[in-house]
């Protein structure tokens, strides 16, 4: 058994500051506000998405893909955006193993969401990819 890569603990404080960030930026803060009502209740769903993917506790049961395909006016630049904040989130948590393996999975999923959305919204074009790091 090899060590766990991170704690709960971690990830909540990765999290946490990552919307925190996420809040007050200019850009992505309003989209948020428009959505999410409470957002107590939001995070928690987060930690719980994030501890899946780092811990593979399967504590997470939500639906990402139509969440953000239901999202009006999401666009290359923003996915980007939201990297480079995560990017930054991340580079600030001592933990340097969980901030390395949550940014590699962060993009894959950036990736993957972009394309689904662009897949559902705008089926006829050719979908535009994101550039990593
Ligand atoms: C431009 C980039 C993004 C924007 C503007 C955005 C915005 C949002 C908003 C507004 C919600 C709430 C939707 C709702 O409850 O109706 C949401 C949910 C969520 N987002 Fe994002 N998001 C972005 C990228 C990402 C990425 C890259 C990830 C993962 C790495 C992610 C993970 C999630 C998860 C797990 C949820 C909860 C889904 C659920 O309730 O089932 N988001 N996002």
């Amino acid at each position: 058994m090899s060590a766990a890569l991170c704690t709960e603990t971690e990830i909540s404080n990765l999290v946490h500051a990552f919307y925190a960030r996420v809040r007050q930026d200019a850009v992505l803060g309003p989209i948020f506000d428009a959505h999410i009502d409470d957002w107590d209740h939001h995070l928690v769903k987060l930690v719980d998405f994030w501890s899946s993917i780092l811990l593979r506790t399967g504590r997470f049961t939500g639906t990402p893909m139509p969440k953000h395909a239901a999202l009006p006016g999401l666009n290359t630049e923003l996915f980007h955006h939201w990297l480079g904040l995560f990017r930054t989130t991340a580079a600030e948590q001592p933990n340097r193993a969980m901030a390395e393996q949550a940014c590699a999975m962060a993009e894959r999923i950036a990736q993957s969401l972009w394309l689904g959305y662009q897949l559902k919204r705008n089926p006829d074009v050719r979908p535009a990819e994101l550039r990593y790091g």
